[in-house]
């Protein structure tokens, strides 16, 4: 028996694999991914990579099947994980990363990502996984030639956004296009809403538990969405992210909010920007920019820690990350990138992120830790059937009291 436990580990330390986990499987994410692997494999052929992303937008099932694995210690040689508090307060908690501070020094990586982002990744003086993607979470996504139809002009904010809604409601159209499979997309919205309805020190406050959830901003965020809830498809319950980004494209309905993955799913369905599909930044008179950032770190368990860092080196790559960006919609996190290289919805996003506010998205794991975001999906999808919007203000109260104070010990 012994001998064969040593055979096992033996085969797995002298293993030519690379197993890359992520949930980008999506038509847009997959096609980025498929992108890094395929490049990476030019480079390294002898290195088998193993493509083990599991379906599901956001990570809603590949976090269930990483925590199993890191807690069996059989973890991935790499995964995909959120910058900031999905990061910290689960993996880095947890005692599941191995640092990666040298490769970070060795490769100057200090001096070609931006500090909020390094913040994001680093504890305690460490750093624990690399940045490969800047996506935005608030914007509006519609269809060109039925809004002109109607002589509608994009709404760019709450307000303007259930004008238009009425009216297309009126048409006989499905204004909006709403997936709640996952859950998570009904929280995508409320972070939306909420960060145009809050100011940003409002919002701030809010996610991290300084602030009463009972306040008036969260209350104008559900009452927004009630009033849009009432003009969705009614089949949002069987529909992923992406299969509603597609009811725009087929004419099924008008828009629909959601990330910047949903420009590379309308770049792999073919769609043209300012053709088929516009898009505009839902965000009010001040806009802000929900930030989400998709990193990459090395788990502590990993066997392959030279694949591991091959592979985090040729991901941290300029050429690399321009290319892989645009094929999934967002905006390259180095800051070496000239803007003039990017496509025009790419550019605007990242140019944006010079000079407006940045506000950490709840649901993409920026701002909360995940035990927080999990209650909040679940909470705001008993108000998508129950509409109470002083019963949610309450429930929502209370979960900030308990998991938005920072964690015993730390901080
Ligand atoms: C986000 C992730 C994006 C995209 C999206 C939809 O959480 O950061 O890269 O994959 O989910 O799956």
């Amino acid at each position: 028996m012994l001998r064969l436990i040593t055979l096992m580990a033996e085969e797995r330390y002298n293993s030519v694999e690379l197993e890359i986990f992520s949930w980008w499987t999506a038509p847009g994410e997959r096609e980025g991914l498929d992108y890094l692997i395929n490049s990476f494999q030019e480079e390294y052929p002898e290195i088998e990579v193993v493509n083990a992303a599991v379906e599901g937008g956001a990570g809603v099932n590949a976090k269930d099947v990483l925590k199993i694995r890191l807690l069996r210690n059989i973890p991935p040689d790499t995964f995909q994980v959120h910058a900031g508090a999905e990061l910290k307060d689960t993996f880095i908690a947890g005692d599941y990363l191995r640092p990666i501070t040298e490769l970070w020094q060795e490769q100057g990586w200090q001096e070609v990502f931006p500090e909020e982002l390094q913040e994001m990744v680093r504890e305690r003086g460490e750093y624990y996984s690399l940045p490969v993607t800047v996506h935005r979470s608030n914007r509006l996504w519609y269809n060109k030639e039925m809004l002109a139809e109607y002589g509608l002009k994009p709404p760019q904010s709450p307000e303007e956004l259930t004008a238009v809604v009425k009216i297309l409601a009126e048409e006989g159209e499905t204004p909006l296009a709403l997936s709640s499979r996952n859950l998570w997309p009904i929280t995508h919205l409320f972070e939306t809403l909420l960060a145009a309805e809050a100011s940003p020190d409002q919002y701030r406050a809010l996610v991290r538990g300084e602030r009463s959830w009972k306040s008036p901003e969260v209350e104008r965020t559900l009452e927004i969405m009630q009033k849009l809830l009432a003009h969705v498809n009614e089949d949002h319950a069987s529909l992923t992210w992406h299969e509603a980004s597609e009811m725009v494209l087929q004419q099924e309905a008008v828009m629909t909010i959601m990330g910047t993955w949903t420009r590379g799913y309308f770049a792999a369905r073919s769609a043209v920007q300012n053709e088929d599909y516009g898009s505009v930044v839902l965000a009010g008179n001040n806009p802000s920019f929900l930030l989400v950032v998709d990193t990459f770190a090395m788990p502590s368990a990993t066997e392959n820690q030279d694949f591991t860092r091959k592979w985090l080196e040729f991901i941290s790559r300029r050429e690399i990350q321009e290319k892989f960006t645009e094929v999934l919609g967002a905006s390259p996190p180095r800051s070496d990138i000239s803007h003039e290289d990017l496509s025009s919805g790419v550019r605007e996003d990242y140019l944006d992120l010079l000079d407006q506010e940045i506000l950490p998205s709840i649901v993409h794991g920026a701002a909360a830790r995940e035990v927080f975001v999990n209650a909040l999906n679940e909470e705001l999808n008993v108000f998508l059937y129950e509409n109470d919007i002083t019963g949610t203000m309450e429930v929502l109260n209370q979960l900030a009291e308990i998991y938005l104070k920072p964690l015993r010990g730390r901080r």
